[in-house]
């Protein structure tokens, strides 16, 4: 296998990534904050503003019109001598609940969590202007304990509810506030599901005729590290009570994502990464980027995913009826751009079909992306065994399989940018999430057909993606 990918190499040729947020430099983790507020989308996220490891955490800010383009903006809540600004939300306290506004105008209203030396407690800030500049209030709920953290707050009824976990003891708090400062205990859920790692960044919201209680959890993914899961269940106002889960995202690199306040339906964004190696990735100026917003909705008892974005596109391959053998089809190159929209949709008869994305030439020791499709079984691989020295837990094969109702026709989206892949298959109800590290202008995909030779990709278009918005963009204004 060639070898002269190292971490350092990589790291000088890092693309920026085209329609997903990274910051001008470096290190991010969690988004925090999002709120769509007077037309605009804020995303407050992990930062440090002193390097690119993991540390000073404070609110880095962006905002945006569409979620594509994204202007960055000054440190919002900077960590002081205290506390570390760990996560939490925002809202848009219209009504002026809190007594923060001025002028008739109600505030932005953060709880985030300050992490200090002594534990953890949920504190507030306020915002007269829109997010520009920020106030720090103080705590205004401590329990005493060391991991508490990841406050999210949103409005039911007449009051606000707040999402909160015990994150060692695999349980989120859900408190009640009339006012934003005052918080009274409601009710505890949890442990229950997978309860291997941490639980951290809890969400609430509801989808479709039920509630749904995202977490995001450190380590006990099925690919190995962190990982998302939903609880698809009920909430009466003070208990939430769970009839199901399952995996949000069959990748390895889709950790802490929330939805955002203000919108009309639940839009969510996550960090494109994995606590398994997120130290241990290749640094450019910046490190880490997000995950493509999500539209949510709910089929069959799952949470289903769909891209809130519409990048401009320009087409530059299509093709139909392509009768697909051992040997594989090849994409043309032109299909392959930096940052590529490809839709497919296969037919599989009673073939596999597999679709491989991998390195071409000299780059061959990146990782390979295989999605494979045959009765009802979506199974999803990054194998990048041996692919880099040093970087041992993104080496390893990440695997995951995904039953489907549906044996028949299967259409896939995959979203391709500088360092990273995003699938959405079965009409969003299998998503997959991975960095690929590649520059995937430098890569080739081959669609191949197992079996007796009867299975057909009988349709695929590649789009490249440009970085401006599309005619089909604000579908997620709220
Ligand atoms: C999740 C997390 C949160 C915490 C933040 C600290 O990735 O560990 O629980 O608030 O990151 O950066």
């Amino acid at each position: 296998m060639t070898t002269n990918t190292t971490p350092a190499r990589l790291a000088r040729a890092a693309p920026r990534p085209r329609v997903h947020f990274a910051p001008r430099r470096n290190w991010m983790n969690d988004p925090n904050g999002l709120v769509h507020h007077d037309g605009i989308h804020h995303l407050f996220f992990q930062y440090n503003p002193e390097g690119t490891d993991w540390g000073n955490m404070s609110w880095g800010h962006a905002t945006s019109e569409d979620l594509v383009t994204w202007t960055e903006h000054e440190v919002a809540l900077r960590y002081d001598d205290d506390a570390q600004i760990f996560s939490g939300s925002i809202v848009s306290d219209v009504a002026n609940t809190s007594g923060f506004g001025t002028d008739g105008r109600g505030p932005l209203v953060a709880l985030y969590t300050a992490a200090a030396e002594h534990g953890q407690s949920q504190a507030l800030a306020w915002s007269p202007d829109d997010g520009a500049t920020w106030t720090k209030y103080g705590v205004v709920l401590d329990r005493g304990t060391a991991d508490f953290r990841d406050p999210k707050v949103f409005r039911h009824e007449d009051a606000w509810i707040m999402v909160t976990v015990e994150a060692v003891d695999r349980q989120i708090h859900l408190y009640r506030s009339e006012d934003l400062r005052s918080w009274h205990h409601l009710s505890v859920f949890g442990p229950e599901g997978p309860t291997e790692g941490v639980w951290e960044c809890p969400d609430l919201f509801a989808l479709d005729g039920a509630w749904v209680l995202t977490l995001s959890v450190n380590p006990g993914h099925p690919t190995g590290g962190s990982g998302m899961l939903a609880f698809v269940g009920d909430f009466d106002g003070v208990r939430f009570t769970a009839d199901r889960w399952h995996w949000l995202d069959h990748g390895s690199d889709y950790y802490a994502g929330v939805t955002f306040s203000g919108l009309d339906r639940p839009v969510m964004m996550a960090w494109l990464n994995n606590w398994a190696y997120a130290h241990e990735l290749p640094e450019a100026t910046w490190r880490g980027s997000m995950a493509l917003p999500r539209l949510l909705s709910l089929r069959d008892g799952r949470v289903i995913q769909q891209p809130a974005v519409a990048p401009a596109e320009v087409l530059r391959f299509s093709a139909s009826d392509v009768a697909l053998d051992e040997e594989g089809w090849e994409l043309p190159e032109e299909g392959l751009q930096t940052a590529t929209r490809l839709r497919l949709t296969l037919v599989p008869g009673d073939d596999v079909v597999e679709i491989s994305l991998r390195g071409r030439g000299q780059v061959t020791a990146l990782p390979e992306i295989r999605l494979t499709y045959a009765a009802g079984q979506v199974t999803l691989e990054r194998d990048g065994s041996d692919m880099l020295p040093g970087l041992d837990a993104f080496s390893t094969v990440a695997r995951t399989e995904v039953a489907l109702t549906d044996h028949g026709t299967l259409d896939v989206e995959i979203w391709i940018d500088a360092d990273s892949v995003e699938v959405f298959a079965a009409a969003g109800a299998v998503t997959l999430s991975v960095l690929t590290l590649a520059d995937y202008g430098r890569q080739q995909l081959v669609v191949r057909g197992r079996g007796d030779g009867h299975a057909v990709l009988s349709e695929i278009r590649a789009a490249e993606l440009l970085s401006g918005v599309g005619a089909a963009a604000g579908a997620t204004r709220g």
